[in-house]
C-alpha cells in the first residue's frame, strides 16, 4: 500500500476533485481510500518519488500539505485514549504513546539537533469525542522524550494552538505551511508529522512538501496589473487548470482572461497560454502581467492575447487548443439578496452567453480536451438560483465530465453525511462569505 495523505483546502470537496482529476491526468492508479474534512488518503498504486509528490502538490490549488501515511489505528484507540467524556483507557493511551511508527521517520536520532512538529487535523471541526488538544500536546511531548531516550542531543518542537486565523470560532492545531518553511521542518533530521482522523482512523503521515503561500503572495501582490472587482483567485484558477485537464507543455485558452490571472498560474505551470477579452484594458493589462512574469521568473512564456468577442472564439483563436478554462462575466454584483424575479433575465442572458462561447469553444478545443468553468450561483430573497446546465449546453456539443467519479471514491458514503460524497453530481459550490453572487464550478468534455 502506497496511501499519501493530502491536507485539503477549504472547500474539501472541490480540493478532492482537483486532487483526484491531477492524479488521473498523470496516468496514476489511485483510489480515495478515507477522507475528512481536512484530509484525503489517496492510495496509489505505485510508488511516487520525491519529485512526482512535489510536482503534485505544487500544481494543486487547493491543497496545502503532501505526507507519506507511516502508520494507522483504529478510531476507537485515541478515542479510549484522549476521551472528552468518560475515564481513558490505559491500554489504549499505551498503545498510541507507545509510536511504532517513529524510526519510520527517524532511522537514527542520535547526536542529531532535531526540530519537529505534530499538525492535528480532526475529522470535523466543532465538538468531538476526542480530546484533540491534549492528544497532540501528549504526542509532542512524547516524541520528543523517546527521541532524547534514543541520544538525540537537542529536540525541540513547533506547536500551533490558537484560533483559526480564518475562522476564528475555529481551533487550529495544525502548523502553518510558512512556519514549516521557517523553520526547515521538512528538512531531515526536522520533521512534520500529520495526525489525521477520519470516521475509522488516526492516520500519521510524515510531510514531504507542503504549499509554498509566500511565493504566491508575492506573486500575486507584486503583478503590474490586478483588478479587485474582477480578479479571480490564484488557487481557483490552479483549481480550473487541473479540472480543465491542463498538464505542462499544453495549449490552454481563458476566452475571458481579465487580469490574466489563471494565465498567468498556466504560464507558471509550464503551459503555452492565449486568452481573450472584450476590453482592451484587460487585454493590455493580461499581456503586462504575462511579461513581467516571464523576466520576473527567468521563464519564457509562450502567450498571445486578443482582444475580441468570445462568442466569436472560433474566428478569434486559429490554433487547436487543449484546454479551456475560465471565469467568465457573472452578471450583475449585488449589495443585497436580489428579488428572485429580477434575476430571471441576467440568468437568461448569461445562460446564451455561456452556450454561444462553448459552441464556439467545441470547435478549437482537441477531441480529448477539457473544458473547466465557473457559473455564479445567486443568493436571492427566495433562497439560491443557478444557471440550469442542460440548457446551457444544448448544442454545444459537450456534456458534463464527472469530477468525483464513483469508480475512484472507496470512502465516498461512510461516516458522518456532511461528508458523503455523491458522485453524480455535476457543479461543485465554492462559496465567498458575505457575497450574493456565488460560484460553482464545473467541468465539460466533448
Ligand atoms: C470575471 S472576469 C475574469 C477574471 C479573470 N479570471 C481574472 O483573474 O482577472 C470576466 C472578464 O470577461 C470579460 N468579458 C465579458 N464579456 C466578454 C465577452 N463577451 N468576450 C470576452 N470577454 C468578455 C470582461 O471584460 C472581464 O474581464
Amino acid at each position: 500500500m502506497n496511501e499519501y495523505a493530502f491536507v485539503l483546502g477549504s472547500n474539501w470537496l472541490l480540493s478532492i476533485a482537483e486532487l483526484l482529476a491531477h492524479v488521473q491526468d498523470r496516468g496514476l492508479g489511485v483510489t480515495l481510500v478515507d477522507h475528512s474534512r481536512h484530509i484525503a488518503i489517496l492510495d496509489v498504486k505505485e510508488k511516487l518519488d520525491n519529485n512526482q509528490i512535489v510536482d503534485i502538490q505544487s500544481s494543486l490549488g487547493g491543497c496545502y500539505k503532501t505526507g507519506r501515511v507511516i502508520y494507522r489505528y483504529d478510531i476507537d484507540v485515541v478515542r479510549n485514549a484522549f476521551p472528552v467524556d468518560g475515564k481513558l483507557t490505559k491500554e489504549d493511551r499505551d498503545e498510541l504513546i507507545k509510536m511504532p511508527w517513529l524510526p519510520r521517520v527517524w532511522q537514527n536520532p542520535r547526536a542529531k539537533k532535531i526540530k519537529f512538529g505534530v499538525s492535528t487535523y480532526p475529522e470535523f471541526d466543532g465538538r468531538s469525542a476526542i480530546q484533540y488538544r491534549r492528544f497532540t500536546r501528549t504526542m509532542d511531548e512524547q516524541i520528543k522524550s523517546a527521541l532524547i531516550e534514543k541520544g538525540a542531543r537537542k529536540v525541540d518542537y513547533f506547536a500551533y494552538d490558537k484560533p483559526d486565523k480564518r475562522v476564528t470560532e475555529r481551533m487550529n492545531l495544525a502548523l502553518w505551511p510558512k512556519s514549516i518553511a521557517e523553520n526547515n521542518l521538512l528538512f531531515p533530521p526536522n520533521s512534520e508529522i500529520l495526525a489525521a482522523f477520519t470516521a475509522k482512523y488516526l492516520y500519521f503521515a510524515r510531510t514531504l512538501v507542503v504549499y509554498d503561500s509566500a511565493l504566491q503572495q508575492y506573486r500575486d501582490e507584486s503583478r503590474p496589473y490586478i483588478s479587485s472587482e474582477i480578479s479571480t483567485s490564484p488557487k481557483i484558477c490552479r483549481t480550473l487548470l487541473n479540472l480543465a485537464g491542463a498538464r505542462p507543455g499544453d495549449t490552454v485558452l481563458d476566452p475571458f482572461c481579465g487580469t490574466g490571472t489563471l494565465l498567468m498560474e498556466a504560464a507558471m505551470l509550464g503551459m503555452k497560454v492565449i486568452g481573450v477579452d472584450i476590453e482592451s484594458n484587460q487585454v493590455q493589462g493580461t499581456k503586462s502581467n504575462l511579461i513581467w512574469f516571464g523576466k520576473d521568473a527567468g521563464q519564457r512564456v509562450d502567450f498571445e492575447v486578443i482582444r475580441g468577442d468570445a462568442r466569436e472564439l472560433s474566428k478569434l483563436v486559429k490554433k487547436r487548443v487543449d484546454a479551456i478554462a475560465f471565469e467568465p462575466s457573472l452578471g450583475p454584483i449585488y449589495s443585497k439578496p436580489p428579488k428572485r424575479g429580477d434575476v430571471e433575465a441576467s440568468v437568461r442572458e448569461l445562460t446564451e452567453l455561456y452556450r454561444t462561447v462553448l459552441t464556439q469553444a467545441a470547435e478549437i478545443l482537441h477531441p480529448e480536451g477539457r473544458v473547466a468553468m465557473t457559473i455564479p450561483v445567486i443568493v436571492t430573497d427566495g433562497g439560491t438560483t443557478s444557471i440550469e446546465v442542460r440548457e446551457m449546453l444544448k448544442g454545444t456539443g459537450f456534456e458534463v465530465y464527472k469530477l468525483l467519479p464513483s469508480g475512484l471514491i472507496q470512502s465516498r458514503s461512510e461516516g458522518d453525511k456532511r461528508l458523503r460524497i455523491n458522485p453524480d453530481r455535476d457543479l461543485l459550490p465554492e462559496r465567498k462569505r458575505g457575497q450574493f453572487v456565488q460560484r460553482a464550478l464545473i467541468a465539460l468534455t466533448k
